[in-house]
């Protein structure tokens, strides 16, 4: 029988709370399957450990991840650590040392979901953006001179390197090719003359070798209205890695609310292992209350196993989650419902095993 080793990087907050639901889910799925199992290895690193240990992680953090075949990460951050810390010191570390560099996160009205704009249909909203991952705005690289003097200067220096602009744009081209859907880049080549001239210059290359995958591009400020106005102009989508954390929180929000968006870390060539996580953060505001909706990190679920080869049971998953949504039964206080954590899990596991039963 196969066995998935996966990581389980549960972290701060809500993030323990919406992780166990996910769980419950693989647990259920592995039996329902019956051919395959997965083994779970709890890490307890985050902002609790940082104040203990002083540190997000061990130092031999990533090595000890190499064994597993996927990470699956709750949320990291909490008042007391500075963000940039919580932030840089774990989720950036694996995301840049397993050479994560797309980060696919799917803008999709499931049914059921609640939708803020007046109209707008399910077909409507369906796109899946393709985020840049290792590089760009989040690179990490600049100065801080004359720190508290006068002259106090800072840089934040973008980096776009030819491989990471390259990689990321041709594996959209790729989903737009195979899914026969328009590929959209998002850039700001008219203000960051270097950075975004750039990377319009290497979408239109790189184009050239998908005659048949009709593109559009749009400056970022224009696309964020339109994901308003019209969100079916957009497909397939790829974006800096910047544009990218923005637009998905504004996607999160047409599409079902921070609870149910999730996103996936990939290593395209499976030398490292990948990342599954929901895309919110830690919600302080509603941690340690046991109302936290886990809808998000249970897609993050269906998108481990698409990505492990099992998209029928990927599938079941999201199937299992409309369903929650449109029996409208067991949903948590941020979708309008009554339902704790643990019943919204408990809800999906009996869902799954009806349809699969
Ligand atoms: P957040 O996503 O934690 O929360 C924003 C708002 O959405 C809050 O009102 C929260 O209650 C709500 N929310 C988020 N997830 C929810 C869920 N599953 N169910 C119901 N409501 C939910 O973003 P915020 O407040 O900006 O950041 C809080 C902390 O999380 C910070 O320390 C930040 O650095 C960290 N963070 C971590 C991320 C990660 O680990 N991937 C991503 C984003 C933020
Ligand atoms: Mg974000």
């Amino acid at each position: 029988m196969k066995i998935y080793k996966i990581a389980v990087i549960a972290g701060d907050g809500i993030g323990p709370e919406v992780l166990a639901e996910g769980i419950k889910v693989l647990k259920t799925v592995a039996q329902l399957a019956g051919d395959f199992n997965f083994e779970f290895t709890y890490f307890p690193w985050g902002c609790e450990y940082y104040l203990k240990h002083g540190k997000m992680m061990d130092e031999d953090g990533l090595d000890t991840l190499k064994a597993f075949d996927a990470i699956y990460l709750g949320a990291v951050g909490y008042p007391g650590v500075p963000d940039h810390i919580s932030l840089c010191d774990l989720l950036l570390k694996i995301r840049k040392g397993f050479d994560q560099y797309v980060n696919l996160r799917p803008i999709q009205l499931l049914e059921g979901a609640p939708c803020p704009l007046k109209d707008s249909r399910r077909d409507q909203i369906d796109m899946l953006v393709v985020r840049e991952n290792s590089e760009g705005e989040y690179a990490g690289a600049g100065e801080w001179l004359f720190r508290g003097q006068p002259e106090e200067v800072v840089l934040q220096t973008g980096v776009f390197s030819r491989k990471g602009t390259e990689r990321i744009i041709r594996y959209a081209y790729e989903i737009a090719r195979k899914t026969k859907k328009t590929l959209t880049s998002i850039s700001k080549g008219n203000a960051l003359v270097y950075s975004m001239v750039f990377w319009d210059q290497v979408f239109a290359e790189v184009g050239r070798e998908y005659p048949d995958v009709v593109t559009h591009s749009y400056l970022v400020d224009a696309a964020c209205m339109f994901f308003v106005k019209e969100p079916e102009r957009f497909q397939i989508v790829v974006t800096s890695n910047l544009f990218g954390d923005i637009i998905t929180d504004l996607g999160a929000a047409i599409a079902g609310g921070m609870g149910l968006a999730a996103g996936a870390n990939i290593n395209p060539e499976g030398k490292h292992p990948s990342m599954f996580e929901p895309i919110h953060g830690s919600a302080p505001d509603i941690a340690g209350k046991g109302i936290a909706n886990p809808l998000a990190s249970i897609w993050s679920v269906s998108q481990m196993l698409d990505f492990f080869g099992q998209e029928e049971w990927g599938k079941v998953v999201l199937q299992a989650i409309e369903q929650v949504m449109v029996q409208k039964k067991s949903l948590t206080p941020d979708m309008g419902g009554t339902a704790n954590t643990q019943e919204v899990g408990n809800e999906v596991v009996s869902i799954l095993s009806k349809l699969c039963g």
